[in-house]
């Protein structure tokens, strides 16, 4: 079997269409324009490119986007500050403090500092806690991204197995979460996993986010089953030149798999398109 492969560009440009729809129907309806404010602290060039290309999409979408840059050394009492006066900004609907931060900054206080309806990241422990309850939250982008994709090509998620590889508050623990809403019957494995072959073989559904290049065999993998890659790591190639991969063996998981994303091209660009959903969810439960 060749696995479908699964284009989350396609589907990421398909989101962002939706969004702009809702969008323009908020402008023209009520004169709202969704606001979205990206909070960059230092020069960390990876976060500089997700901070650009994340206010580059806001704009497209019709929305407004408000960025800002800090030095690497500021303190947490002006990085508190700031993120207080966006909390107190009616045009600001949605706050992403960029991760990771300088170390000197205490990033579950700074997280939990912006006010959870604004919390477009999903990150705030009381999202979390909404989350893992059942309850309405701000779901974490990643995840929602992949569960979009999943619900897409299997259908109904009910009683399925699903194994999520790795416990990140970010990635790993919200992914369990919408799964068990879905009905799955899910396990959380992790890199200390003794039997996770075993694991995965038994799983339906598997979505890789360890942080490992190519950890995940195809020969694990059940035949048929739907495998999400998470993962972006870049490595040698061997000719002095690098490349990007996924945490799953892409090459021999597509001869087993029923569907899979590839690595790049799969989740990564439905993040950043959650993130503008989010935005406007954010902004149409503010005025609810
Ligand atoms: N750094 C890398 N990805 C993310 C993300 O999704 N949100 C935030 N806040 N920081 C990140």
């Amino acid at each position: 079997m060749t696995a479908q492969i699964i284009d989350g560009k396609n589907f990421a440009v398909a989101l962002r269409e939706k969004v702009a729809e809702h969008t323009s129907y908020l402008k023209e309806k009520h004169n709202i324009t969704p606001g979205l404010a990206v909070v960059l602290v230092g020069e960390d060039p990876a976060s500089q490119v997700y901070v650009r290309s994340k206010g580059k999409q806001t704009i497209e979408a019709g929305m407004n986007s408000y960025e800002y840059k800090l030095s690497a050394d500021t303190s947490e009492t002006e990085l508190l500050t700031l993120i207080n006066q966006l909390n107190a900004d009616t045009n600001v609907h949605g706050i992403l403090v960029q991760l990771p931060l300088p170390e000197h900054l205490d990033e579950a206080l700074v997280i939990n500092a912006i006010d959870p309806a604004k919390d477009v990241d999903g990150f705030h422990i009381s999202n979390a806690g909404l989350l893992a309850t059942g309850q309405k939250a701000m779901v974490p982008c990643t995840p929602l991204g992949c569960l979009m994709m999943l619900r897409e090509y299997c259908g109904s998620l009910s009683g399925l197995n699903a194994v999520v590889v790795g416990r990140s508050n970010i990635v790993g623990k919200p992914m369990a979460q919408l799964l068990l809403k879905e009905s799955c019957t899910v396990t959380i494995a992790h890199s200390r996993t003794r039997n996770l072959p075993e694991l995965v073989g038994g799983a339906d559904i598997v979505v890789a986010a360890v942080g490992q290049p190519l950890f995940i065999k195809g020969e694990w993998i059940k035949p048929g089953a739907t495998v999400i890659d998470v993962g972006i790591n870049r490595i040698e190639q061997g000719d002095g030149m690098t490349r990007l991969v996924g945490d799953v063996d892409f090459e021999t998981a597509r001869e087993v798999a029923g569907a899979i994303t590839p690595v790049p091209g799969g989740v990564g660009p439905m993040t950043i398109a959650c993130l503008l959903a989010n935005t406007v969810t954010a902004c149409c439960r503010s005025y609810s």
